[in-house]
């Protein structure tokens, strides 16, 4: 175990924790974009910056606390005038990025800070700031790998290769349910039978016991061929299981 302080507050925590995941155990909030707790932390956003001293005197510097550890004696301050510029600047950089997304323009909102552009825009009607939570997600959870960033300099992207319709998507909508800016569109048909996502459509599977559609067929078959539960037992929806 190793103590520590955060924002005042006397700390343990294990050897190898990071700093946000200790403040978050301890109520501390700490926003974020790209982490996820499923997810190794890869530190692409830079939101999550706070200040960190480490107890032997040092001068204080600003890490993205995903991917800091704690350490005996670690003086954290994740409110200090430093940190809350810090990640003022983050955030209006990230709009310059992606300045249509609705949840980073309330977030910015939250965080006092208008939508009127201090850095020069990439593209108005962009959504993305390429933080690649759904690549990982597809990649290293669902274990498709069905998308990947694309291109490079400014016009790099994430999505299907050659932006062509994926053949190895499943439809499960992963991507879309990480995906911190609403970059990701994923649509159902108003009956519920077919979703679309990523330019393609799937044919959505009927629970056996109460009929109503609740996966694409796609992630059930793909599902039964990992665990070889046979597909007719996995059509049952959660709230009938
Ligand atoms: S959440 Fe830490 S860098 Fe994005």
């Amino acid at each position: 175990m190793v103590n520590l302080t955060i924002d005042n507050k006397n700390i343990q925590a294990e050897e190898g924790q990071t700093v946000l995941e200790v403040a978050r155990q301890n109520g501390i909030p700490i926003p974020t974009l790209c982490y996820h707790e499923s997810l190794e932390p890869q530190g692409a956003c830079r939101l999550c910056s706070v200040e960190v001293k480490d107890g032997k005197g040092k001068r204080s510097r600003v890490v993205a606390s995903c991917l800091f550890p704690v350490a005996e004696g670690l003086v954290v301050d994740t409110k200090s005038e430093r940190v809350m510029n810090v990640r003022k600047t983050v955030m209006q950089l990230l709009l310059a990025q992606a300045p249509a997304s609705l949840p980073l323009l309330e977030m910015a909102r939250e965080m006092g800070i208008g939508p009127e552009a201090r850095f020069k825009r990439k593209d108005e009607g962009n959504k993305c700031i390429l933080c690649r939570l759904c690549v990982r997600t597809c990649e290293q959870i669902v274990g498709v790998s069905a998308i990947g960033l694309s291109y490079r300099g400014p016009d790099k992207t994430v999505g299907m290769p050659f932006r062509e319709p994926s053949t190895v998507c499943i439809g499960c909508g992963a991507c879309a349910y990480v995906c911190p800016t609403g970059h990701i569109e994923m649509h159902t048909s108003p009956s519920g039978d077919v979703r679309t996502i990523w330019g393609r459509d799937f044919k959505m599977a009927a629970c056996k016991i109460c009929g109503r559609y609740f996966a694409p067929v796609d992630q059930l078959k793909y599902i039964s061929e990992k665990t070889g539960v046979p597909i007719d037992d996995l059509m049952v929806c959660p709230s009938c299981r």
